[in-house]
């Protein structure tokens, strides 16, 4: 039977007791608004853990002072009854002063280098309210395992960083992005567009499938993958583009020509209207 619990106590309590009783902990960290991609994160753990946490908090911390969260979309009932199809046990819906009782400024976690680029270059700050919160949220669980989705690639490169530089004892699994049937990843914030800028957002997809055609076509320069990706958003009329990278795939180092068996990661991040969307897609591996 799920549960869901807001005190950080009732969560050490019950992970401690499944612990006892020698379940595998996993945690499915989230902000909530659920789509069938979280609830393929719980089924994914589901798998590997006999008690599934799934959080929800809409972290203030990794919103930029112009950014979306105090709009985010908040669905917590919808949430609940996903969750509970999906095999979860326990939900933890904190509110902000539970998290961040003394304020949202003194402790917090930098992971220098690979936070400072990209989206960590277009939303200061946004990776050390990720990395703070989610080292927050190992902490209170203690999980053995946890999930998150390839969507936010470069969030997964900060986590594991973070997990191995600190030593946290959990397995960080990623699990493939979701896709609607036209291309569009899954995202919270696609219930923001209108059905006309629903539409345009399948640029993203439509341009890093066109990538992926292009490298598994031959193609190894960087700078001609970029002036693809970059083309085919420009063609789209309500679509700004805000990056588009090709990285490799570990590092997020920008890649010129590259030689074969590189592990070759494209990255796009564009405004549709008011919304940003990201997106990426593994062209090499
Ligand atoms: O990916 C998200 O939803 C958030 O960045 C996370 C990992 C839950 C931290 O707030």
């Amino acid at each position: 039977m799920l549960r869901v619990v807001e005190s950080i106590e009732a969560v050490r309590e019950a992970c401690d007791e499944a612990r006892k009783a020698g379940k595998r902990v996993g945690l499915v960290p989230t902000m909530g608004a659920l789509h069938e991609g979280h609830l393929q994160l719980v089924e994914a753990c589901r798998e590997e853990a006999e008690f599934v946490v799934v959080s929800i908090f809409v972290n203030p911390t990794q919103f930029g002072p112009s950014e979306d969260f105090t709009r985010y979309p908040r669905t917590l009932e919808a949430d609940v009854a996903g969750c509970e199809k999906a095999g979860a046990d326990l939900i933890f819906a904190p509110s902000a002063s539970t998290m961040y009782p003394r304020g949202f400024s003194a402790t917090h976690v930098e992971v220098a280098g690979i936070s400072d680029m990209l989206e960590g270059a277009s939303r200061p700050g946004h990776f050390r309210g990720v990395a703070t919160v989610v080292l927050k949220l190992f902490t209170i669980v203690q999980p053995d395992v946890a999930h998150f989705g390839a969507k936010d690639y470069q969030q997964q490169l900060v986590i594991r960083r973070m997990v191995e530089d600190l030593n946290v004892r959990v397995a960080v699994r990623v699990v493939p992005t979701v896709r609607e049937a036209d291309g569009l990843a899954m995202s919270s914030r696609n219930r923001y567009l209108s059905p006309e800028q629903r539409a345009a957002a399948t640029v993203l997809s439509r341009a890093l499938f066109s990538a992926r055609d292009a490298v598994h076509a031959g193609l190894r320069q960087g700078d001609r993958v970029r002036q693809i990706l970059r083309e085919t958003i420009e063609c789209e009329r309500l679509a700004n583009l805000d990056y588009a990278e090709v990285a490799d795939a570990d590092t997020l180092e920008p890649l010129g020509d590259w030689e074969p068996g590189r592990r070759v990661v494209a990255l796009l991040a564009v405004r549709v209207g008011s919304t940003r969307l990201i997106d990426n897609l593994v062209l090499a591996e």
